[in-house]
């Protein structure tokens, strides 16, 4: 998928990364295999239960046959998102019959929603583990081996991730890496689950996201993603007179030397500032690319979904951040069938395709969700016309996103390597800054993944872009 290191909600579950496993086995050490759902928060959390995991025994595996524990790492976000997790979980039941001693985990949102009532309904289930509470993993998992089961979702007002603990820092990726800056988000929209699985905002000390980017940096990553729901509030919950806001620290993080991509998703634009704005003008690292979730283009809608902007001031925050960076993709969320959805705020949204020509957007049907303000909303659409708005949408977009790499032919990008592509010898793979896959070709020799090359491109596809290596 073209956006997907941006996914906000990456669809897919995902295994863990194989780059993280342990090369050393030993018959004493015990095998883990972690599942993830949902978005990048979460694939950092898997992240870190891996290495949490990994000080206390356990190696990752790929492989769930083999595996002494097994975490499903959940998302909650749409229904279709939940059920991915519980249809994994349905099938752990018989995993469990043959290996009674198989110990379940489930993290993640549904974990943190559901809590005991999760354990009640699916007796093999032994942990139930809300996103603030994955540091006691390994304490909750002696826990469930006396006594068969542990639950764990008090949610806490402090940040809850370990302090950066460099000795557990091993393993993943290379060249890019996530770093979470904020947890939770107080903005409860009105179809949102977020703030309830993932609690209020709290924004992490900047010393300790420096102290994580400079040793990232130091063991070759050289591009950062800063991760929060709504990274714009950043410092928002704290008092300290020197506490930075979410553009204070951009800066500060940018000027980390090593880091040569800063990106960070994901924004709500009623906090988008001009501060912010002049960021992407000033600072040369920072990628230009804006991640804007916009939902709908009706203005009652957005009311509704209680997004605290309207369709004019949205615009005018794209204009300004084009003004401060010509060249930055701008991509999007948007949600289809909200409750009340008439056929002229569909419109609405359809034509603010046409204004806002956006590099790329994600867009879902609406779901109901539990808990949530717009669950109890009574005008519901119907599943029909919600499809039938979503594949006009999709199609429109496409098209939109098409003209949009077209624009790219004969530009020549920086791109930074991700490795060989599948389609053979001396093709090779990686992103551009404004976030585009670009494939290409580069005859001569090896490239590592994190190099910086230049690529000419001479092809728009649906989902990257093709070119050539350019020689310096
Ligand atoms: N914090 C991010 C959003 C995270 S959720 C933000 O505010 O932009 C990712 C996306 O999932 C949202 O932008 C929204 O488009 C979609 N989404 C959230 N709840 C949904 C629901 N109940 N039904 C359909 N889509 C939903
Ligand atoms: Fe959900 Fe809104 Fe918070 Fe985003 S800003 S996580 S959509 S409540
Ligand atoms: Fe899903 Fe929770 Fe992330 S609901 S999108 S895993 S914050």
């Amino acid at each position: 998928m073209l956006y997907s290191a941006i996914c906000p909600a990456g669809l897919a579950g995902k295994k863990y990364p194989t780059g993280i496993m342990s090369g050393i086995q030993s018959s004493k050490r015990r095998q883990a295999f972690i599942e993830t759902f949902g978005c990048q928060m979460n694939e950092r959390d898997s992240e870190i239960m891996g290495q949490i995991l990994h000080r206390s025994g356990y190696d990752l595996t790929p492989e769930l046959e083999v595996a002494d524990l097994v975490v499903v790492n959940t998302c909650s976000i749409r229904g279709k998102a939940e059920q991915k997790a519980m249809s994994l979980l349905g099938r752990l039941k018989h995993a469990k019959k043959k290996r009674p001693g198989l110990i379940i985990a489930v993290t993640g949102c549904v974990a943190q929603q559901e809590g005991a009532a999760l354990r009640e309904r699916m007796g093999h289930v032994n942990l139930v583990v809300g996103p603030q509470n994955i540091q006691r993993l390994p304490e909750l998992i002696r826990q469930a081996e006396v006594n068969g089961s542990a639950i764990a979702v008090e949610q806490s007002p402090v940040f809850s991730l370990p302090s950066f603990l460099p000795e557990l820092e091993r393993g993943g990726p290379s060249h890019k890496r996530f770093v979470t800056i904020m947890q939770g988000c107080n903005n409860f929209c009105t179809y949102c689950v977020v703030p309830y699985t993932r609690g209020r905002e709290v924004s992490r000390d900047p010393a300790d996201i420096l102290a994580e980017v400079h040793h990232l940096v130091a063991r070759g990553v050289r591009e950062i993603t800063l991760l929060g729901q709504n990274v714009n509030s950043y410092g928002q919950d704290r008092r300290e007179h020197d506490f930075p806001d979410f553009p204070g620290l951009l800066r500060r993080v940018a000027a980390e030397p090593g880091v040569l991509r800063l990106r960070f998703t994901t924004s709500n634009p009623k906090d988008l500032s001009p501060d912010l704005m002049r960021c992407f003008g000033e600072l040369t690292n920072l990628c230009p690319h804006f991640h804007l979730p916009v939902q709908s283009g009706s203005d009652s809608v957005l009311r509704r979904m209680n997004r605290k902007y309207n369709r004019r001031e949205y615009l005018e925050k794209v204009a300004g951040l084009r003004a401060a960076r010509a060249d930055i993709a701008i991509t999007t969320d948007i949600i289809v069938g909200f409750p009340g959805e008439s056929e002229a705020d569909f419109e609405a949204t359809m034509n603010l395709l046409e204004e806002v020509r956006y590099h790329g957007a994600f867009s879902f049907k609406y779901s109901d969700r539990p808990g949530t303000v717009s669950a109890g909303f009574d005008d519901k659409v119907e599943k029909v016309v919600k499809e039938a708005r979503l594949a006009r949408l999709q199609a429109r977009q496409q098209e939109i996103t098409m003209a949009r790499h077209r624009e790219y032919q004969g530009r020549v990008l920086e791109v930074m390597v991700e490795g060989e592509s599948r389609d053979g010898a001396g093709q090779w793979s990686g992103r551009a800054a404004s976030n585009q896959v670009v494939n290409f070709s580069a005859v001569e020799g090896r490239l590592a993944p994190g190099e910086m090359v230049k690529v000419i491109i001479e092809e728009a596809c649906q989902n990257s872009l093709r070119g050539v290596l350019v020689k310096e």
